[in-house]
Formats: C-alpha cells, sequence, structure tokens
C-alpha cells in the first residue's frame, strides 16, 4: 500500500521551515506548533472531507488529520523538525485506508524525528521543558491551545526540580501568514496548474449551456472537470447563479432553471494540491448577449482590463480595486444608471448600489488567502496613514474582479433589470507588471460567442490579459 504524498520534493517544505525558523531564531528561538486538523463528522458516521490545515501542509507537505509539526529552534539556530501523528493501526487502515506512521512517515517528508499522536502530551512536556517560549497560532486552535496550557501548568508543577516553563507564548499566525503571502517556484506552478483545469471548466461549462438547463446540471460539468484533472475538490462552494441570482453576491442554491435571454454568472475554481484558483466568468444562456448585456459586459471587461494594468510592483493593494471603479462609474453614468458627475459618483460612493464589493484579495492555499492588506510599515508618525493599503511585490498572488449588478428598483430601465455581472482572473505580480494566468478561460464578447456558438470545438486565441 502506497501514498501519492509528499507531492514535492521534500526539500521544498524544509526551505519553509527553514525560513520559519530564522524568523523564530531572530526572537531568540523556541517551539514552533502547528496541528493538522481533525476529521469532522458530518451526520452519523459519515464525515466531511478531511482538508488539511493550509499552514500545517505549507510546512510539511504531510496529508493526514491528528498531526503536529513542532520545530525547536535554539537561541543559536539550530533546528530541528518533528512530527507527531497517528500511529499505524491495521484495523483502522482495513477500514479506512493507508496511514504512514511515525516511522514511514519520518523517512517519507524528512523530518528529524516522529512519533506517535498517543505520546503528544508527554512528548510536549519534554520538548517545553527549559525553553522561553512557545509559538501558536492563537485563537485558532482550541485543542492546541489548552493542550498546551496543561502542559505549561505541568512544568511549573517541576519548578522546584530545576525544569523551567516557556513563560512566553507568542502568535505564529503573523510570521506565517507574511512567509504564504509570497508564492514560491512550487507554489506558482500548482497554481497555474489548478487555473488551466478551472480555465478549462469554465469553457466547458459555456460549451454545455442551453436554455432549460438547470445551474445544477452546469455545476456537475465544473465538478467533472475538475475531478477529470486530479482536482481533490472545489477551492470553494461554486456559484452558478442564473438570471437574477447573479445578483446574490455568494448565491449557493444552484438550484433553478437557465432562462432563455438571461446571463450565466459561474464563480468556480478548483483546489489542486491544497492550492486555490478562482475564477468567474458571466455569458448568456443561449449563446448571444442582448445589446444591454453586452454593454454592461464591456464596462465590467473594460473596467477589469483597467484593474490588471494597475497590478505591477510598487503600486498599492487599492490601486486595482480604483482604477476599476473609476471605470465601472464612468460606464454607468454612460448608460444613465447613475445621474450625476463623475467625481460626484465617486465621492458620494454613489456606485455602491451597483458594485459593493472589492475587486481583489490574495489566492493561495486558501481561497481568501492570508496576508495582511496593510502596509507592514505605515505609521502615523512618517505621515503613511496606518489603513493605507500595502505595496504589492512580486510573488503576490491576489484576484481581479470587478463586476456590476444591477437590481430592480428606482431609475434602473426594464432592460438592465437583473444583470449581474463579474469577471474575474487570478494574477502574479512580476518583476514589471503581472501575469494572468487564468486567461484561457473565454473572456471576450467574440470568444464567448464564438465558443457558445461552436459547443466548445473552437479553441480561443488568448487575446489581451
Ligand atoms: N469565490 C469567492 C471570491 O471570489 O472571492
Ligand atoms: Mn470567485
Ligand atoms: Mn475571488
Amino acid at each position: 500500500m502506497s501514498s501519492r504524498y509528499p507531492t514535492q520534493p521534500v526539500s521544498v517544505y524544509a526551505k519553509r521551515r527553514a525560513k520559519l525558523a530564522r524568523q523564530l531564531k531572530a526572537q531568540g528561538g523556541g517551539v514552533a506548533l502547528v496541528q493538522s486538523g481533525l476529521e469532522v463528522m458530518r451526520n452519523r458516521d459519515a464525515d466531511y472531507p478531511f482538508r488539511v490545515d493550509s499552514y500545517f501542509y505549507y510546512l510539511t507537505g504531510f496529508p493526514e488529520p491528528e498531526a503536529c509539526l513542532a520545530l525547536v529552534v535554539s537561541p543559536r539556530g539550530d533546528t530541528r523538525s518533528l512530527l507527531f501523528c497517528r500511529p499505524k493501526h491495521l484495523e483502522r487502515e482495513i477500514w479506512d485506508g493507508f496511514r504512514f506512521g511515525p516511522e514511514s512517515a519520518q523517512a517519507a517528508f524528512g523530518l528529524d524525528a516522529a512519533f506517535s499522536m498517543d505520546d503528544f502530551e508527554e512528548g510536549l512536556g519534554e520538548l517545553l521543558a527549559n525553553q522561553s517560549t512557545v509559538y501558536l497560532r492563537m485563537g485558532e486552535d482550541d485543542a492546541l491551545e489548552s493542550a498546551v496550557s496543561d502542559v505549561l501548568k505541568t512544568l511549573r508543577g517541576k519548578v522546584r526540580m530545576g525544569v523551567g516553563a516557556p513563560h512566553v507564548v507568542r502568535d505564529l499566525s503573523q510570521i506565517l501568514d507574511d512567509l504564504r503571502l509570497f508564492k514560491d517556484k512550487t507554489e506558482l506552478d500548482i497554481m497555474r496548474k489548478a487555473a488551466r483545469i478551472s480555465a478549462q471548466a469554465h469553457g466547458h461549462a459555456m460549451a454545455a449551456c442551453k436554455p432549460g438547463m438547470h445551474e445544477f446540471e452546469i455545476e456537475a460539468e465544473l465538478l467533472y472537470t475538475f475531478r477529470k484533472h486530479g482536482s481533490e475538490a472545489p477551492a470553494y462552494g461554486s456559484i452558478v447563479a442564473g438570471g437574477a441570482n447573479a445578483c446574490v453576491l455568494h448565491y449557493r442554491a444552484n438550484d433553478q432553471r437557465l432562462n432563455n435571454g438571461d446571463l450565466l454568472l459561474i464563480d468556480a475554481g478548483c483546489e489542486l494540491d491544497c492550492y486555490a484558483s478562482d475564477i468567474t466568468r458571466t455569458f448568456p444562456v443561449n449563446g448571444r448577449f442582448s445589446a444591454a448585456q453586452q454593454a454592461v459586459y464591456e464596462v465590467v471587461l473594460n473596467a477589469q482590463y483597467a484593474a490588471i494594468a494597475a497590478t505591477k510592483p510598487g503600486a498599492r493593494f487599492n490601486d486595482p480595486h480604483d482604477a476599476a471603479v473609476k471605470v465601472l462609474t464612468q460606464g454607468l453614468i454612460d448608460l444613465k444608471l447613475l445621474r450625476m458627475s463623475l467625481k460626484d459618483a465617486l465621492d458620494s460612493k454613489a456606485y455602491t448600489r451597483f458594485y459593493m464589493h472589492r475587486t481583489g484579495h490574495w489566492l493561495g492555499m486558501d481561497v481568501h488567502d492570508c496576508g495582511s492588506y496593510r502596509d507592514p510599515s505605515a505609521k502615523p508618525s512618517d505621515g503613511v496613514a496606518p489603513h493605507t493599503s500595502r505595496k504589492l511585490e512580486p510573488g503576490m498572488v491576489l484576484t481581479i474582479e470587478p463586476g456590476l449588478y444591477i437590481r430592480p428598483g428606482k431609475g434602473v430601465p426594464k432592460r438592465f433589470e437583473n444583470i449581474g455581472i463579474r469577471i474575474e482572473d487570478d494574477a502574479i505580480v512580476t518583476a514589471k507588471g503581472c501575469e494572468v494566468y487564468t486567461a484561457d478561460a473565454p473572456k471576450t464578447v467574440d470568444d464567448i460567442h464564438a465558443v457558445m456558438k461552436e459547443g466548445g470545438r473552437v479553441s480561443v486565441a488568448r487575446t489581451r490579459g
């Protein structure tokens, strides 16, 4: 019996642990603990599919539940990577499948030592004795915090025997978030693969779509393509929203009929080896945009092009949003959905009636990935307000996803009612600008018309980003 894990050379994970160790050394060393998570019951004997904790997987590549990494860093920077994991268990493996057990895990994942999770509390006691600092992601894992607290109590009880107990507990989140915010080559390669699968799934969905089908049938097409190409699961609940449902930003029911003359908004992306992709496309159910739909679509598309152009190193995270908002707002004025000057519409935020979300977010192992959006150096004292968004740097990955959502209401002509459009791509910040690596999903009006007319038999030439 075997496992496809680790999926990457173990040096990949060792390098990440070494980076973390350098940061911990700078804080005087100590023991960092990161858990893999637990299986959760869905209903009587049926579990939710287990998804390993992103931080844990980032540092180990180890896929099992009930495991914990302990990174022990001396004040001089000497580092040991230790794993606690489920022991081998013949009966459980007959029922549930292969598990590594400490011995094979240590060898397969390039760790310094591995132990059974059955010995976790005792092992933790030995690891934490005479250390000054414990690092964990505070507020994220009650079970771990409580285990550490118990161990601290026990160690303090041994003080008369000359045993020292850590007196500092530090939050690990910020250090790990900052590491994960900048993607290494391995991560970018996986993210590009995930994006290729998702882009193909969107193309197939367009080709398959016909009036009278249901949203869930299109969802099934997406899931089929994801799984067919080895993705473990969707990175988030797929949004397949026909007609007015597209104006519900996180629509999830996916159970309505698709009507001739309506648009269909699909926000769906696969997860591959724990990395998310996140793509939205909007297209006409019958394959041809109406004049009103096309007019709104082109405003959103031009807003997205403007946001893409603003995504470059040195720009701030908010710049693509501001660029998109300007184009969307001018578009709303041109379509007479807003009747005021551009300046007034921007100042009063009148556009938020039709565009109420941000233009992007970090993307990585989590669809809304970790990492601060604020400038880490911003201090009021040097004239940079603390709420200033951070500068984009090469290796960061973000989504670019403007939209317009036109619910019926005062001043909305009938032809625009219930049009909901979002166009979302994923981009890597590069040395000169950005790489839109989801561009294979058809996006221009002409490309969409062509794909839908030919039932997916044409291959779409990449146009712009
Ligand atoms: N699919 C979630 C988002 O676009 O943020
Ligand atoms: Mn999305
Ligand atoms: Mn998104």
